[in-house]
């Protein structure tokens, strides 16, 4: 069902409580998501985006409810992913003739998606749609994440409809950000940008100045995801450039992975060293294995060093750490300090290679590490202790 959040403008999304996956298995979604779709009322009545596949045929029925779906003028497609997408086979299969306003990008990906030849109209940064009082303007936003991500600004309600920049993957009857729990509301929002936008963090700073550079008026900003930011929408703003700005607490976080807990115990030993050091400092662990990675990468996003260990099998490193290890490579984090560590029994390959791999991925070693034989006895731990207050001189 849709809500009104003006006189031109209702929400007709849906919002998703089950949701536990996003991006196949990529992003964890525990507390669920919303696809977020816009039905603005002018002189022209205009369709922003739509909903995943699955709910096609509920998104389309409900639409109905809303408005006859012949006196749609205008479909706007902000963004080509099947998120946003994935019901506008179904609704043009109804009204096949409505132009579709996109970038080029998002006319091409929409193309290679659905083998459709709808009517695209293609926009560009600063092409506008007259729609009686209102008028849309749309801002491209390439790379936020994907080559045809678009934003359109409606002028009069001062509602900038940004697609997935702002998000959260977060489901909530109460659609606002006022109305709903701001702790969770903002680990949801960190956790999307540390895993979705911190790739992009340059383009994310140049283009928050592009549009703040346009001194536009506004009163809402319209995710396609999570609640829409209408108490002091600019507070999401300001994170953003925060977060896009190499952003770090005053945090080191462990992470480990072990195989019959001697490399955990190094990794508390470690752990205990860095507190003692340094007691203001937030030290944090957590087994690779046993924590969603998606909220292991939050975790990292806000730490400015880490430490990540695994013990040695196969004259290499267990499996949880490498696809960390790789995630951390494509997210590219900036500004952050390491240092490996690991038990092994023989060969001992692991704390070189994570050495390799945190390298490869652009993060500063501080040292080569710390490997202990076997079980570490008392004086390895305290070995582990003293590595621990060493590290946090290094940093
Ligand atoms: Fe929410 Fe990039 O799709």
């Amino acid at each position: 069902m849709g809500f009104k959040m003006t006189d031109k403008v209702t929400w007709v999304g849906k919002i998703d409580w089950e949701l536990r996956s996003f991006h196949g298995p990529e992003y964890s979604t525990h507390r669920g998501s919303s696809y977020n779709s816009y039905l603005i009322r002018d002189e022209k009545t205009v369709l922003i985006d739509t909903v995943w596949e699955p709910f096609a045929e509920e998104f389309v029925e409900n639409l109905k409810k809303e408005v006859d779906l012949e006196d749609i003028d205008y479909v706007i497609a902000n963004h080509a992913e099947v998120d946003h997408s994935g019901a506008l086979p179904l609704l043009l299969k109804e009204i096949p003739d409505v132009p579709v306003y996109c970038t080029a990008n998002g006319a091409r990906i929409l193309k290679a998606h659905y083998h459709e030849d709808w009517n695209f109209v293609e926009v560009k940064t600063g092409d506008t749609l007259d729609i009686g009082e209102t008028t849309l303007t749309f801002v491209e936003a390439r790379m936020l994440h994907w080559p045809d991500s678009m934003f359109t600004y409606m002028s009069g309600e001062n509602i900038l409809f940004s697609n997935d920049a702002f998000g959260q993957h977060y489901a909530s009857e109460r659609m606002y950000n006022d109305l709903v729990d701001q702790a969770e509301l903002y680990q949801e929002a960190i956790k999307y940008y540390a895993n979705i936008l911190t790739p992009f963090s340059a383009l994310v700073t140049n283009k928050i100045k592009e549009v703040l550079s346009f001194e536009l008026p506004l009163d809402m900003i319209a995710t396609s995801h999570g609640i829409i930011w209408r108490d002091n929408p600019v507070q999401i703003v300001e994170k953003y450039l925060e977060w896009a700005d190499n952003y770090q607490e005053n945090q080191i976080t462990l992470v480990y992975d072990t195989m019959w807990d001697a490399t955990k115990r190094m990794a508390e030993g470690i752990a205990k060293g860095i507190q003692l050091e340094d007691e203001d400092v937030v030290v944090k662990l957590y087994n690779v294995a046993k924590t969603d990675k998606n909220d292991i990468v939050t975790e990292l996003f806000k730490s400015k060093a880490i430490l990540v260990g695994s013990s040695t099998v196969n004259k290499s490193i267990m499996s949880a750490s490498a696809g960390l290890l790789d995630m951390i490579r494509g997210i590219g984090f900036k500004n952050k300090k390491a240092a490996a560590f690991g038990s092994y029994g023989w060969s001992g390959e692991s704390v070189d290679l994570i050495n390799e791999k945190l390298r490869n991925a652009k993060i500063e070693v501080v040292d080569e590490g710390l490997k202990t034989l076997w079980n570490p006895d008392e004086d390895a731990i305290a070995e582990c202790v003293e590595y621990g207050r060493e590290f946090v001189k290094k940093i």
